[in-house]
């Protein structure tokens, strides 16, 4: 779209810094939900295996009418399918579940160091399959730590181009996105707003009043200008199009430093804590 940023990847592709996720949206509402996303201007979507809702989103794609090359796709693989030729079923099902022949971005959504014996290397060697055959564009891992990315550094030559992590005003997660930097490997903030648990604070609800925005706009607007990738859920048309216009307004050195000070550190994470998550579907 026209206002919305592309970022290079590390891959030679680029990335729409904005767009818009899909967590949560039951499977039956998603392809409307997802409808009203492109009507608002969104081309970037963020789905995965495990929100079940990747056929509405497909369904979306081909009732919009939208070239195909102006959208950006993103999956992520179930946690249940790690062992490489589940990882194989899974990413076939995935692309069959979009009506697509590729996605632009194919994620490991979680490393789950407890199991499989520790082996998220021989998932990520089976994702570098999927880049290599021409269906997954870009490939990247989500909620991996420093840790995490150093192990796939050290045993295979294929840098993730993006790592999708928790941040929000409240989770600065900075360990993790200078490790991510230091790669070369882009930061996409999820829960970008915290599930909204950030917009009643105090601190940006006095940096909404000044820029005259609302709470959301200047905390989506905070990641954007942190240089970080995000994509807000929203059900409502109209928060939808809120979220959308982040892009003629800019926040001040000051504005900034303030929402950045409000980092709780780990207490601000509302999420599972990546080194001991270890949910495999039913
Ligand atoms: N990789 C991972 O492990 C992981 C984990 C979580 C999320 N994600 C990704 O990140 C995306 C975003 O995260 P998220 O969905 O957890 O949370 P989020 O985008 O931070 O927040 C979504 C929530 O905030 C509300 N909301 C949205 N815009 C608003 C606004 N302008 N004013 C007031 N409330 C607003 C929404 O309600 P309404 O729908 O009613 O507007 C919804 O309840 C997900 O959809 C998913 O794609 C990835």
């Amino acid at each position: 779209m026209a206002n919305v940023p592309n970022l290079s990847l590390n891959d030679g592709n680029s990335i729409p810094q904005l767009g818009f996720g899909v967590f949560q949206v039951p499977p039956e509402d998603t392809a409307r939900i997802t409808g009203l996303a492109f009507e608002a201007g969104y081309r970037h979507i963020d789905t995965a295996q495990m929100y079940g809702n990747e056929k509405g989103v497909g369904e979306a794609i081909r009732d919009s009418g939208i070239a195909r090359d102006d959208l950006f796709i993103t999956s992520k693989l179930n946690n249940g399918f790690h062992e490489p030729d589940q990882a194989r079923r899974a990413f076939d099902q995935s692309l069959a579940d979009l009506g697509l022949d590729r996605l632009d971005l194919f994620l490991i959504h979680w490393p789950l160091p407890t199991q499989y014996g520790g082996d998220f290397v021989s998932t990520w060697k089976t994702l570098i399959e999927f880049q290599k055959d021409g269906r997954a564009r870009s490939i990247g891992v989500s909620n991996f730590q420093p840790a995490h990315l150093a192990r796939l550094a050290e045993e295979t030559d294929v840098v993730p181009a993006v790592n999708q992590i928790e941040v929000h005003p409240y989770l600065g997660n900075e360990e993790a996105r200078a490790a991510n930097r230091a790669a070369g490997i882009l930061t996409e903030a999820w829960s970008p707003i915290a599930q909204g648990g950030v917009l009643t604070d105090e601190v940006i609800t006095k940096v909404a009043e000044q820029e005259g925005r609302t709470p959301a706009q200047v905390t989506l607007r905070w990641h954007l200008q942190r240089g970080d990738i995000i994509f807000p859920k929203s059900s409502s048309p109209e928060r939808m199009a809120e979220n959308f216009a982040l892009f003629d307004f800019e926040l001040d050195d000051a504005a900034m430093k303030a929402i950045t000070a409000l980092d709780r550190g780990e207490a601000g994470r509302t999420g599972p804590n990546p080194d001991t998550f270890d949910m495999i579907p039913d």
